[in-house]
């Protein structure tokens, strides 16, 4: 009998410990499935809280009044039967355009531009340097990530150059761009519209993290900031927060109504860096074909990998002309 109850008390004992143990692992497996619906939550957030406009097909605009070059008829040329048949198609559109370009990106008329490479730590970038070795060019980066390998390259190319770097993140960035490269920095992450909302900012070993900053539209950085009607060379890496500035690229749009002028560009298009739906393929599809009709900047060396990186000339500005071409 006092054997019995001693089992009984084990078995209670026991009993008390496994619930005890039960609750325990219950309480950490909830507080692990609220962290990660809670960090969810937060990536869902308006990343960044633009939406993307419908594209207004042709009846809107007036075709006729986008007048061509010589350089532009080439590049079209070549360029739009490739595109053509992906027309619609937009994932297809995003995975092969760097590919089904390839083949026009040394085109005859191109030889007059004077097209260099310059190295980033993680990337080529592409210059068209100017006739004149003497010219006084304005640079502008958005978005240093920590690397301003390219600017220095570039500078080695074309000394009598200022540069204009603008990042969310001041630590590592600011020294890079002023004492390095003796360029002017500000604490800004430049997209559509001025206020405070969220953007992935570049931390380190390929990391990145969802913060608010103080964001500027690009219109307004270039006039009023900058104060320039011209910037010669514009890099564009800004993890997703490069496609408000897309849009403000084509004719009529902000930068336009700014009275700003970009001559050169690269521009990398990213890609499903967040979980949210910004239809990524199809603004980048609509972007493309917007600039083949607008006639204003040919789109070469692209490359692909995860995202898309590709390099724009203004043709169809005069003053971008006359500095590049021979
Ligand atoms: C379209 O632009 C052309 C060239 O600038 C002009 O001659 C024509 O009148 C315009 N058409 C309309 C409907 O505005
Ligand atoms: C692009 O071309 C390369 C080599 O020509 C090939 O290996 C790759 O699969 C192509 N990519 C796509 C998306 O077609
Ligand atoms: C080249 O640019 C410099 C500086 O702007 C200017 O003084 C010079 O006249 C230019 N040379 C030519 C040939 O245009
Ligand atoms: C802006 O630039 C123009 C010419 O480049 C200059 O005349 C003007 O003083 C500048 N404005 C400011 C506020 O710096």
């Amino acid at each position: 009998m006092a054997n019995h109850r001693l089992t009984d008390k084990l078995t209670m004992r026991s009993c008390f410990r496994w619930i005890l143990f039960g609750v325990l692992v219950f309480t950490v497996v909830n507080f692990c499935i609220n962290y990660t619906q809670k960090y969810e939550n937060e990536n869902e957030l308006n990343v960044f809280k633009w939406t993307p406009r419908e594209v207004r097909h042709d009846t809107a605009r007036n075709l006729s009044a986008y007048k061509s070059t010589p350089i532009f008829d080439a590049y079209y040329k070549c360029v739009f039967p490739k595109l053509e048949p992906l027309n619609g198609q937009y994932n297809e559109f995003f995975s092969k355009f760097s590919n089904l370009t390839k083949e026009c990106d040394n085109l005859q008329a191109y030889k007059a531009f004077d097209i260099r490479e310059v190295l980033n730590i993680d990337e080529i970038k592409y210059v068209a340097l100017p006739r004149n070795q003497t010219q006084l060019l304005t640079m502008v980066t958005l978005g240093i990530g920590h690397d301003v390998t390219g600017e220095i390259g570039l500078k080695e190319l074309h000394p009598n150059m200022e540069f204009y770097g603008a990042d969310p993140t001041a630590d590592v960035n600011k020294i890079l761009y002023e004492d390095k490269l003796g360029g002017k920095y500000y604490r800004y992450a430049v997209s559509g519209v001025n206020g405070v909302q969220k953007s992935s900012i570049y931390k380190e070993y390929d990391n990145y993290k969802t913060e608010a900053t103080e964001h500027i539209a690009v219109d307004y950085f270039f006039k009023y900031i900058l104060n320039k009607s011209l910037i010669d060379i514009l890099w564009i890496d800004i993890e997703q927060n490069e496609f408000p500035i897309m849009e403000q690229l084509h004719v009529n749009k902000e930068i336009d109504n700014a009275g700003v002028t970009i001559c050169q560009m690269n521009l990398e298009v990213h890609k499903g860096l967040f979980e949210q739906p910004v239809e990524e393929t199809k603004l980048f599809h609509d972007f493309v074909w917007r600039v083949l009709e607008e006639k204003r900047y040919i789109m070469l060396n692209s490359y692909s990998d995860k995202f898309i990186r590709t390099f724009m000339i203004n043709v169809g500005d005069e003053k971008c002309r006359n500095s590049l071409l021979r």
